[in-house]
């Protein structure tokens, strides 16, 4: 077989916040590629970075009292620590706001500039006066110009779905300043795209797009393609335009060159790699970009169309995914469903997550479904009862009976052989980002393999001495036909196959390849069998809700797709949140919950902390400190002096900015108006206990 090389790219994080699930879908998704590509013996690189410019990051940093560049090192750093516990085989991981991505970025702009792409026009924008900047569409909000509903950004309603400029909305606001933005002028310089249009016709046949992201470009094409904006004004946080005053390159322009800078910084560690032989017209290298179906345009229109004026190779292809929902329904911070990264982590073993969404994953761009219940029993029962089990079931025999060392031949070759024979097209499916149908394939096999070992019983056959011999050969045909299983799945399930391997005893070889699979393991010793897996408990699923719903400020954007160049919305953390769904609970379960009058005596903003505010509670014998999350409703003037209702009983939370001990109630979310904080009727005492 040919050896190929692939470079293949997920889309770059925004470094403005963490890692959620939604965004590991795609992540995922990426690796499973990666690692089966690898798994072949093609050459293919997993080239990663953070995208760390734009208006949100420059204005995150301000709040925060710290510098971008501050910000986007501690993003990346945390983007990193939870990418390598999700098993992500990422081969360098960048930054778009490096040196090489600027002399990329600032290459592609001088090749634009001299073929005769860019353009330039004076463009009449909103512009916050009293925060002396431009404002991005997102950071605008009013009435919506077709519906009228209120508070919409500027960019598109969410209630009619109408897009529109923000010049359109009737009474803009600025969201930085809350005053009304004015009309400015200020020169733009665009990409006319217009004059890629034939390149870009070709480059929709290639064999590998999608239908769908074929229909887009078509879609765009009957439109007429307009230029694009890529200039920014000061203040931005980004690389000025070579020759320009306080005009910078706008972040979608730089980002993607971020997967090239990446490669390059990644080529500077191998002399052997050669950066143009990759990257230059006529490479006979293949480049795949996996990105989320909401930056398709930027990917498969933008991209090809700056790299090609720009002097590089076009991509192979862009593959598109879904976004994630959760039980059902879009990520909520409230149902405890918007799970981070690092929550998920703290409760539940990486590959878990990735066989779940591998089981899930077909090509199209459909969303897919984390519906906790059936992962949680689909993982017991394929993962722990089913592959493993073949493991685990002959493991023993083999070191009672045989002294670690399996059987000098296979009994059932034929069996052997029907599952070799399924790998072209398991393989198939793989390349084809179909990792559904491979999980199905190879659990269909995994069935087979266990039905074997119930028919020839070999814990029955131990127990007769004249039967040892052939207690010793299914084992030693149960562990084959697991060693394949194993492999085929070891690109889903990185960790949980290398201790497979280990306990396989396969260490100097090269034990991830498939072509070593003809092959079988003979008179070959193994390692004492530990259990690979464990089975995943309903109060884990639970815990982890349970924390998400606690998710600490700052922890999350408000979409669930991979990112976005938008604001954050953290979620208020230590208010009480209406609940959608109501368990019942004992009355004795509720009495445990203690809850005091107290009255603030003080509050005060927190650094660095968007939503929360510091509360000093008197509980007339005692006084609490609690972060709370109704700062967007409350000055700390409004609040001091002011009686609530606090649980006291609320083991202490240490979170970034000190010890919360305790939780004031609030009823409502700022998207239906509250927090609205409880109060007692006046006359209430400090310290007195709520019923
Ligand atoms: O949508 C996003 O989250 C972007 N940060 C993706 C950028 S992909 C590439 F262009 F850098
Ligand atoms: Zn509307």
């Amino acid at each position: 077989m040919k050896q190929r090389r692939i470079l293949i790219t997920a889309a770059l994080p925004y470094a403005n916040g963490p890692i959620h699930l939604g965004h590991m879908v795609e992540y995922i998704q990426t690796d499973i590629w990666a690692r089966f590509q690898r798994a072949q013996g093609h050459e293919a690189y997993f080239i990663w970075a953070d995208d760390t410019h734009g208006t949100p990051i420059m204005l995150h940093a301000q709040k925060r009292g710290i510098t971008p560049d501050q910000l986007i090192a501690e993003m990346a750093e945390e983007h990193q620590r939870d990418f390598r516990d999700f098993g992500l085989s990422y081969d360098h991981f960048g930054s778009t706001n490096s040196a090489s991505n600027r002399a990329i970025v600032n290459d592609i702009w001088a090749n634009l500039q001299a073929k005769g792409h860019v353009e330039s026009h004076t463009i009449e924008q909103c512009y916050d006066d009293e925060k002396q900047m431009f404002l991005p569409d997102r950071f605008i909000r009013g009435n919506c110009p077709k519906c009228a509903a209120e508070d919409q950004y500027g960019d598109s309603c969410e209630v009619c779905g109408a897009t529109y400029d923000p010049t359109d909305l009737v009474n803009p606001v600025s969201t930085l300043s809350n005053t009304a933005p004015v009309l400015r002028k200020s020169e733009h310089f665009f990409v006319r795209l217009a004059d890629f249009t034939d390149m870009l016709q070709q480059w929709m046949q290639s064999p590998g797009l999608q239908d769908e992201v074929r229909n887009k470009l078509q879609e765009w094409f009957a439109d007429g393609l307009r230029s694009w904006d890529v200039s920014r004004d000061a203040p931005y946080f980004g690389f000025e335009i070579p020759g320009q005053q306080d005009k910078f390159f706008y972040v979608w322009l730089d980002a993607p060159v971020g997967y090239m800078a990446s490669f390059a910084d990644f080529c500077a560690s191998r002399p052997e790699l050669d950066f143009d032989a990759w990257w230059r017209p006529g490479s006979d290298t293949e480049l795949y970009h996996f990105v989320g179906k909401d930056i398709i345009y930027f990917h498969a229109l933008f991209w090809p169309a700056v790299l090609h004026g720009g002097g590089y190779r076009i991509p192979t292809a862009v593959f598109a995914h879904g976004f994630l929902t959760v039980n059902g329904a879009k990520m909520s911070k409230s149902r405890g469903t918007f799970i981070m990264a690092r929550t998920y982590l703290n409760h539940l073993h990486a590959d878990y997550l990735r066989y779940y969404f591998a089981a899930r994953l077909g090509n199209g761009l459909g969303d897919i479904d984390l519906q906790l219940d059936d992962f949680r029993q689909r993982v017991n029962a394929d993962l722990i009862g089913k592959l493993i089990n073949i493991a685990s079931r002959c493991a023993g025999f083999i070191h009672k009976l045989n002294d670690g060392v399996l059987g000098p031949v296979l009994p059932d070759q034929q069996l052997y052989q029907q599952f070799l024979d399924q790998q072209q097209a398991i393989a198939a499916d793989f390349e084809q980002r179909n990792y559904q149908a491979a999980v199905r394939k190879v659990m269909a096999l995994a069935d087979q393999a266990n039905q074997y070992l119930a028919e020839k019983a070999p814990w029955q056959l131990a127990k007769q001495p004249d039967q040892v011999p052939a207690a010793i050969a299914v084992c030693t045909q149960g562990l084959n036909l697991f060693r394949l299983l194993i492999t085929w799945l070891a690109p889903v399930l990185p960790d949980t196959a290398t201790r497979a391997f280990a306990f396989l005893n396969l260490h100097d070889t090269q034990p991830t390849r498939w072509s070593g699979l003809a092959e079988p393991l003979l008179n070959h010793r193994i390692h004492a069998y530990e259990p690979l897996l464990q089975r995943i408990e309903e109060s884990q699923i639970a815990a982890i809700i349970e924390d998400s719903r606690a998710s600490l400020e700052g922890s999350a954007s408000a979409s669930n797709n991979a990112g976005n160049n938008t604001e954050t919305t953290a979620t208020p953390v230590d208010s009480m949140h209406s609940s959608e769904t109501s368990t019942s609970i004992s009355i004795d379960d509720f009495l445990k919950v203690e809850l005091r009058v107290a009255r603030i005596v003080q509050a005060e903003a927190v650094a660095g902390a968007d939503k929360l505010l510091r509360l000093e509670l008197d509980l007339g014998d005692q006084q609490r400190q609690v972060f709370a999350g109704i700062k967007s409703a409350y000055t700390p003037e409004q609040l001091q002096g002011r009686l609530t209702v606090m649980v006291v009983n609320l083991a202490p939370r240490k979170m970034r900015f000190g010890v919360s001990e305790g939780m004031v109630l609030a009823a409502g979310e700022p998207d239906d108006g509250g927090p609205f904080l409880l109060s007692p009727d006046s006359g209430a005492q400090p310290g007195q206990r709520v019923r």
